[in-house]
């Protein structure tokens, strides 16, 4: 049988085709645009995801047995509000993951409502990007639009709610709302009335391995699918990932970079950290996760080579790049604010330290390193709890350059096993499907079976020590310019 699985991402969707011993048959991509109304806002238009993931699930299977698919799932960028109306019309644009619009509702949650309280009700405090933020700047800014929401739902759900006329969502994505009582995976009442809305508004909470319907006829008839393709949940983008790379079961690590750069821990226990500053939500496999989340992270290089050089050939600005630990210049990655775990939405990016001789590459391999100590700045926190991890997986876009896994080993400390395919997200979320059509008994022991690991990046240590004292001076940098921004 064949699976589908959705990668919902910020700058195209990607979908991917794969087999019951998971032979990937077919990929295609397709492009939306991204909208900056405002300096610091970003938003969408869910019909463009839609549109554009029927015409790639077309694609996808032009060439396949159509009778052979059995299901199809997601995996969908986070925290992005969409709210349809009492006639299921789109309401508003989506509110994405890396909109920083929410200063003040986010520090109305933090400090009136109180980080203890919602860490409390949610597991996580409020940051600029999460879902319950953005409703309260809905009812604030735009009471007339909150006053016509019928349905609240995150973006992936709006394909599901579209293919299947199910309104539902999963605890792994639903997590990331601040809406959800992470540790008893329900929603949370406090929550729901801090936000005035009741749970009629919001979507079933299901397990991201489980079947929540099957195509409606008039989608099945469109695509030439069978109406019995089963619609699974799906999960947040990271989860997924996380299950593409076998980052499921007790301990185990997954760094994406993506338009987004994640660090990934997977557990079978629940927890926290004191200070909130990673988040604690639950996993696709049951589980839960801790996960720190910056805003910006191959995009800062996507920005760097593209905007500021003009240059889409990563691979060739990068090939210059031999003094690994010794440049001199820094770069702090806060092109669109930051969130973990500075939790800053006005913080922006800067590179500190050129002199007469600094070149080209130089700046570029300080975009690099400055993302990968970026995400350092997680992984300590997960240190200072008594995390011990010595291996990483890698996905995303930038997970394509050996000098960037390079990079990330060494900074890291971590051995970084590479896999054979980098596609986290959308293999995740056609694994997810095959456990939901029971090829699979659990996402565990798909994860054993499929995903196989064919190279390792160890970290050097005499490049360890360089990048230990470089982290060192990095991290002095944010809290020296914060009050600038
Ligand atoms: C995670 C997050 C991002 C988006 C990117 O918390 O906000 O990784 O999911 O799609």
């Amino acid at each position: 049988m064949l699976y589908i699985g959705v990668d919902l991402g910020t700058s195209a969707v990607k979908l991917l085709l794969m087999d019951e011993e998971g032979k990937i048959r077919n990929i295609v991509s397709k492009e939306y645009p991204l909208f900056f109304p405002h300096p610091g806002w970003s938003e969408q238009r869910p019909q463009d995801w839609f549109e554009q993931s029927m015409e790639g699930i077309r694609e996808l299977t032009e060439e396949c047995d159509k009778e052979e698919v059995a299901g199809i799932s997601f995996g969908g960028q986070m925290h992005g509000l969409v709210a349809l109306d009492k006639d299921d019309n789109v309401i508003r644009p989506a509110i994405l993951w890396n909109d920083g619009r929410t200063g003040e509702e986010t520090d109305y949650l933090n400090r009136v409502i109180g980080k203890e309280r919602l860490s409390a009700y949610t597991a996580n405090i409020a940051f600029a990007g999460f879902t319950a933020p953005k409703i309260l700047w809905m009812k604030k800014h735009e009471p007339e639009n909150f006053g016509k929401i019928s349905k609240i739902m995150l973006p992936k759900d709006y394909l599901a709610y579209k293919l299947s006329g199910s309104f539902c969502t999963d605890v792994s994505d639903a997590s990331g709302m601040l809406l959800m009582d992470v540790k008893n995976r329900c929603w949370s009442e406090e929550m729901l009335d801090i936000c005035g809305i009741t749970k009629a508004q919001l979507p079933a909470l299901h397990e991201s391995y489980e079947v929540v319907g099957t195509l409606r006829p008039g989608i099945a008839e469109e695509l030439g699918l069978p109406k019995s393709v089963k619609v699974i949940a799906g999960a947040g983008d990271n989860a997924a990932a996380a299950v593409g790379t076998g980052t499921v079961g007790e301990g185990r690590c997954n760094i994406s970079l993506g338009t987004s750069g994640t660090i990934f821990i997977s557990s079978k226990k629940f927890g926290v950290d004191e200070h909130n500053a990673l988040h604690s939500f639950a996993h696709a496999d049951g589980n839960y996760h801790l996960m720190g989340c910056m805003l910006s992270a191959a995009a800062c290089n996507k920005w760097w080579s593209e905007e500021i050089l003009k240059s889409k050939d990563f691979a060739a600005e990068q090939s210059g790049i031999t003094r690994l630990g010794e440049n001199h210049v820094f770069y702090l990655p806060y092109l669109m604010g930051e969130r973990s775990p500075h939790n800053n939405p006005d913080a922006r990016a800067m590179f500190i330290g050129m002199s007469m001789d600094t070149t080209r590459e130089d700046m570029t391999q300080a975009v690099l390193e400055g993302v990968t100590f970026g995400l350092r700045d997680s992984l300590e926190v997960a240190r200072s709890i008594g995390i011990q991890i010595e291996r990483t997986k890698i996905c995303g876009g930038g997970a394509k350059s050996p000098l960037w896994k390079k990079i990330i080993a060494n900074v890291m400390n971590m051995n970084v096993d590479v896999i054979e395919s980098e596609e986290g997200p959308a293999l995740g979320a056609a694994m997810l499907a095959a456990v939901g059509c029971k090829a699979y008994p659990d996402v565990e022991t798909i994860a054993k079976k499929l995903v196989k690991v064919v190279d390792t990046v160890e970290p050097d240590s005499e490049l360890v020590a360089k990048y230990e004292e470089r982290y060192q001076k990095f991290r002095r940098i944010y809290p020296t310019v914060k009050e600038l921004y």
